[in-house]
């Protein structure tokens, strides 16, 4: 039976390389972000690989109307829900803007809350589905330098393992996807072009992507892709916090801090 995926930051990095997975197996795609030339070139490209119908809704998620309007425009039912979008600010707490911190609230926690919310009904009702929210590593700890970001990405991780729960038996399976550093316009939206966090060890957007589509096909709960972030991951979990957040305010900083 035909499928469509709701992806929302379709127009680059990860979510871009998760629409293409959908798209190749068959699956039809919503693609949502702000960047509307972007997606349309994205689906231009999906709907030449045929069999597949790719839709476009150009919006912007940091918007307290987003979510209701994004479901307003949706085509049909959306049998998998891909919660992508998000974007990071970095520096010391008092210096950053705080209306950039709102808006990230807005798109990583309150946009993502609210698709949850109006799209999950459905899928219950229906027996099946599946929901994809893109957390980070930075869940697994406190971001001395990215404060508000970490909290937002711990945020994610808990809401979708307690959804993953209250699911179980339903027919819908709900997914964190936690990467680490990866090779995206992340680090630029970010203004993080100087720190030492993607100095080393940083995967690209389709490896993650692809470990994040398996993961939530399989039905885990928590996919962390590659070997270096699930040991990082897991040692973060068990070290006591306050080391580790030290830890983390060193790779937090700029080179030359
Ligand atoms: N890259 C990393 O190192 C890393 C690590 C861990 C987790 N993540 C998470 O991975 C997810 C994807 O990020 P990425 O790394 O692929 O970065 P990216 O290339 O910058 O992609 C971010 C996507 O989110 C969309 N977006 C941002 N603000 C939006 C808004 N206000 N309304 C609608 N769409 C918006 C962007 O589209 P438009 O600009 O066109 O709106 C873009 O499609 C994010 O949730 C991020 O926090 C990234």
């Amino acid at each position: 039976m035909k499928e469509t995926a709701l992806i929302t930051g379709a127009s680059s990095g990860i979510g871009l390389d998760l629409a293409r997975l959908f798209a190749k197996d068959g699956c039809d795609v919503v693609l949502v972000a702000r960047s509307e030339g972007k997606l349309r070139e994205l689906a231009a490209e999906l709907e030449r690989g045929g069999g597949v119908t790719a839709h476009v809704i150009a919006l912007d998620l940091a918007r307290p109307d987003a979510a209701e309007a994004l479901v307003q425009r949706l085509p049909g039912d959306v049998d998998i829900l891909v919660n992508n979008a998000g974007f990071g600010v970095a520096g010391p707490f008092v210096e950053t803007d705080l209306a950039k911190e709102l808006e990230m609230i807005q798109v990583n926690i309150v946009a993502l809350t609210e698709l949850t919310k109006l799209l999950l009904p459905g899928m219950i009702a229906r027996r099946r589905g599946r929901i994809l929210n893109v957390a980070s590593t930075a869940a697994f700890q406190p971001g001395p330098l990215m404060a508000v970001y970490y909290a937002s990405k711990a945020y994610v991780l808990s809401l979708s393992e307690a959804l993953a729960n209250e699911t179980e038996g339903t027919g819908v399976r709900v997914s964190a996807l936690c990467p680490g550093p990866t090779e995206t316009g992340f680090v630029a939206a970010a203004g993080m072009v100087e720190s030492k966090l993607f100095d080393a060890n940083v995967m690209d957007a389709r490896s993650v992507a692809v470990e994040g589509y398996r993961g939530m096909l399989s039905g885990k709960t928590i996919v962390i892709p590659g070997f270096r972030n699930r040991l990082l991951a897991s040692g973060y979990r068990f070290a006591p916090r306050g080391l580790i957040t030290k830890v983390v305010r060193g790779i937090q900083e700029r080179r030359g801090d």
